[in-house]
């Protein structure tokens, strides 16, 4: 297994990091075009080896995508962040045209692989892969609702004070501040529906929380987070290469689904060694659909400035 991170930035190094930790791929590139970044953070990362006790070879490259080549994996970081007070929106033009050279490099040398989009917007930049790449569409994965829903079970338990890790729960739709959907009506607590242990108000605090988990955050580190994004990441790949098939929200093509058409948005699909497999179609309320559809209108609102 060889799996390639494009941007060796803050999310893309910590994904690398993961990937290796956990033994996912015999070998992990790391690639950016700063010159030296990926070639010293990727030998800097392999000398943990020992200590963290992996056996992945990771190694960097500066913009020479034949080191790519036969990747089966292939996840794009590559972008600008956000910077205080912006939006994810806000990026759109730059990383449109990193997205896309990138993306294109990629599929020169291998032209197999599932390709995993993290730079912002995210739903857009999947959208725009979807379309220039010509590739099956369960080959191209949005990651942002793993992060969003680790957010909201992280809120969810600090609210209750109980283990994150006995909480359920998922977050769908757009990748933004104002678009995701945290359903607080699906958690639950090993099975138990969250609202038996949190009143209605404080359960809309852990959404609204939720929400602006990654703004939060750009506002106390002054740029955007890293830890929990490579490792949602990570989690992914995971499910990839172990063919593990985990359900996560992800942000993937819709040709009717969940009401919507030629357009990727986050929805539970299956992940397995083919990609995204399967979407879990969820049976929402009708406040939840309403939801959906306006998160819709602005994914697509954005995935018009692409052609504008
Ligand atoms: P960063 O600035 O630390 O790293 C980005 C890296 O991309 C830089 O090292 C830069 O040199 C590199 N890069 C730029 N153009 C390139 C190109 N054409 N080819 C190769 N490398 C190139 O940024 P960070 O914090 O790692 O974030 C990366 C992206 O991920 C941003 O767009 C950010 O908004 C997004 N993000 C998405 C999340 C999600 O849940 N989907 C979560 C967190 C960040």
């Amino acid at each position: 297994m060889k799996i390639t991170v494009v941007g060796a930035g803050a999310v893309g190094a910590t994904c690398a990091d993961n990937i290796a930790r956990r033994q996912l791929a015999q070998e992990v590139v790391l690639l950016d075009i700063k010159e030296g970044l990926s070639e010293g953070k990727a030998l800097d990362m392999f000398q943990t080896a020992t200590l963290n006790g992996f056996d992945t070879k990771i190694t960097g490259s500066t913009g020479d995508y034949e080191k790519t080549k036969g990747s089966d994996v292939v996840v794009i970081t590559s972008g600008i962040p956000r910077k205080p007070g912006m939006t994810r929106e806000e990026l759109i033009g730059i990383n449109a045209g990193i997205v896309k050279g990138v993306a294109e490099n990629i599929l020169k040398y291998s032209p197999k692989a599932i390709i995993i989009i993290v730079s912002n917007p995210m739903d857009t930049m999947t959208y725009l892969a979807f379309k220039e790449l010509g590739l099956p569409k369960k080959r191209i994965i949005g990651m942002g609702g793993i992060l969003d829903s680790a957010r909201f079970k992280t809120y969810l338990s600090m609210a209750m004070n109980v283990s994150p890790n006995d909480l359920h729960g998922m977050v769908i739709g757009g990748h933004g501040d104002t678009t995701m959907i945290p359903l607080t009506r699906l958690a639950t607590y090993n099975g138990i529906p969250v609202s038996r242990f949190l009143s209605e108000e404080k359960l809309q605090q852990v959404a609204a929380d939720t929400m602006v988990g990654g703004a939060t955050l750009t506002k106390l580190i002054g740029t955007s987070a890293w830890y929990a994004p490579g490792a949602a990441v990570a989690t992914l790949v995971e499910s990839i290469v172990r063919d593990q098939k985990r359900i996560f929200p992800c942000s993937v093509y819709l040709n009717g689904e969940y009401g919507q058409k030629d357009i990727c948005m986050g929805v539970p699909v299956v992940i397995g060694a083919g990609g995204w497999e399967k979407i879990i179609s969820l049976r929402l309320s009708e406040s939840e659909k309403a939801a959906f559809a306006k998160s819709a209108d602005a994914v697509r609102n954005m995935n018009n400035v692409l052609t504008s």
